[in-house]
């Protein structure tokens, strides 16, 4: 049940929330097929790693939460079911097929789309969230990028997140973002899910090595 105001109304923003459709698998395969570099997985992400990128990056207490990479929108629908009433979602994503169709699915006033590479979070942080964001959730596929290009993301990420706050990526390929991780972050923690298709892992990043 949507929460309700003490009168028994659902709130303003539960109201104008439509629930989203379900991602669609073949548009998500098919542009797969198109770009294998950019989209990086057959499949949409499976709801229960959805569920769990939100609890490990303390989603159902932030109020500012961005999203690298949301694709055709499954970990979009676990943020938001996790975010408060009064929290915000930004989400960047540059495979203009998936802009479109998150647009038609999505009508939730919580979340903002923006067709632009993840390293813009940091201009983000300026006009939203000068303290910082609370967490950073990614699914880009870094294996197949450019070296460099996984770095400069990770440090406009690193860049962008309060004091305490979170990082948490969603990657394949077993060995390759931890080490890269390391180098912007503290701490990172690893939890392996093998029932995913493709079997993921999930990297919580804690204490940006942020200078900035
Ligand atoms: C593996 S898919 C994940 C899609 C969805 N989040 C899911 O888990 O089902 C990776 C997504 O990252 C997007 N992407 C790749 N590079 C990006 C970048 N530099 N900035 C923002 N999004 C990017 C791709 O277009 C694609 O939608």
């Amino acid at each position: 049940m949507p929460p309700r105001t003490p009168n028994g109304s659902m709130s303003d923003s539960m109201q104008q929330a439509r629930p989203p459709q379900q991602p669609s698998v073949w548009s998500f395969f098919r542009a797969f097929l198109r770009d294998r570099q950019k989209i990086g997985a057959v499949a949409p992400t499976s709801r229960g790693v959805g569920r769990r990128m939100a609890q490990l990056a303390g989603v159902h207490e932030a109020r500012r939460v961005v999203e690298f990479g949301p694709g055709t929108g499954a970990i979009t629908t676990q943020l938001l079911a996790a975010l408060p009433p009064d929290g915000r979602l930004w989400a960047y994503e540059i495979h203009e097929p998936f802009l479109d169709q998150l647009r038609q699915t999505f009508h939730d006033p919580r979340l903002t789309l923006i067709g632009e590479s993840a390293e813009a979070v940091r201009e983000l942080r300026t006009t939203e969230a000068p303290e910082g964001f609370d967490a950073i959730v990614c699914s880009i596929p870094f294996s197949l990028l450019p070296p460099p290009v996984t770095d400069g993301i990770l440090r406009a990420a690193a860049d962008a997140l309060r004091p305490g706050g979170v990082f948490v990526a969603l990657q394949y390929h077993p060995t390759y973002l931890a080490p890269i991780m390391r180098r912007h972050f503290a701490s990172v923690s690893r939890e392996f899910f093998p029932w995913n298709v493709p079997p993921t892992l999930l990297l919580t990043g804690r204490g940006s090595r942020s200078t900035g």
